[in-house]
């Protein structure tokens, strides 16, 4: 079974979570794309939701497939965010924001009574860090703002190359909110919870890829077949 089948599989089985009349917040990524076009799909059937995207691809997909969108400022408080994640340990910390949309999606997240992961299983780790971990910082004293993630991040365990994040044609990388973002290649993050107090305490720092007690639950497509972990940190496997 192929990472995509897997994504696509999670993506299924994500929408048995939504019901009628939810106010959902979307997700940005591959896998979250996949369950857009689900969800596209049940709207054109009849489906009542309105949703809040996480970024302005995410908003393009569903306006292309119909979905009805609100924002937070109408809708301040969501029912359920479905969104990918770029690692996702034991305990439901997660790194995200390999798409530069962490701010929003970090913001839509904590608006909705809950949020559920949607991964395939490569995204399951032992330990953080192995995906370099996304920083959104804003322009103005960017080399201090870098200095000083990685002194603070020393003193949290973390030690690692601080790279601006670049476009493939050469320009530097602007988030949807028009700041930059810097990866921290740390290898692993032994304290989350310390790095994250750390990274807030920086003034150029404008949020943190990671997510930690906030997702609810996951589901994870995989070879053997769809495993759902819960914020109880408790798993029920289901049949495949
Ligand atoms: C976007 O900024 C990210 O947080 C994505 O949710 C994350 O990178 C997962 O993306 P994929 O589903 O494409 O792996």
């Amino acid at each position: 079974m192929t990472p995509d089948i897997m994504k696509i599989s999670a993506a299924v089985r994500a929408l048995a979570f939504v019901e009628p009349g939810m106010r959902i917040g979307l997700g940005t990524g591959s896998t979250a794309a996949q369950f857009i076009n689900l969800l596209g799909q049940e709207v054109k059937k009849g489906l009542d939701v309105v949703c809040v995207p996480t970024s302005e691809v995410t908003r393009a997909q569903a306006l292309a497939l119909g979905i009805p969108l609100t924002t937070l400022d109408d809708v301040p408080f969501l029912d359920l965010t479905i969104d990918g994640a770029d690692e996702i340990d034991k305990e439901l910390r997660l790194i995200k924001g390999g798409g530069g949309a962490l701010l929003r999606e970090k913001i839509v997240a904590t608006a909705s009574d809950r949020m559920l992961v949607i991964a395939d299983e490569s995204k399951l780790v032992d330990t953080l860090g192995a995906f370099p971990l996304p920083v959104e910082v804003v322009l103005f004293g960017l080399n201090a703002t870098r200095n000083m993630i990685e002194m603070l991040a020393a003193d949290a365990g973390c030690q690692g190359e601080i790279r601006l994040r670049m476009k493939v044609d050469g320009t530097a990388f602007r988030t949807d909110s028009g700041n930059a973002i810097f990866d921290c290649h740390f290898g692993r993050i032994d304290d989350p919870e310390s790095l994250d107090e750390a990274l807030k305490f920086i003034p150029g720092v404008v949020e943190n890829g990671l997510f930690l007690g906030i997702a609810d639950a996951a589901v994870i497509g995989g070879r053997e077949g769809i495993s759902v972990l819960s914020a109880t940190y408790g798993e029920e496997a289901e049949a495949g």
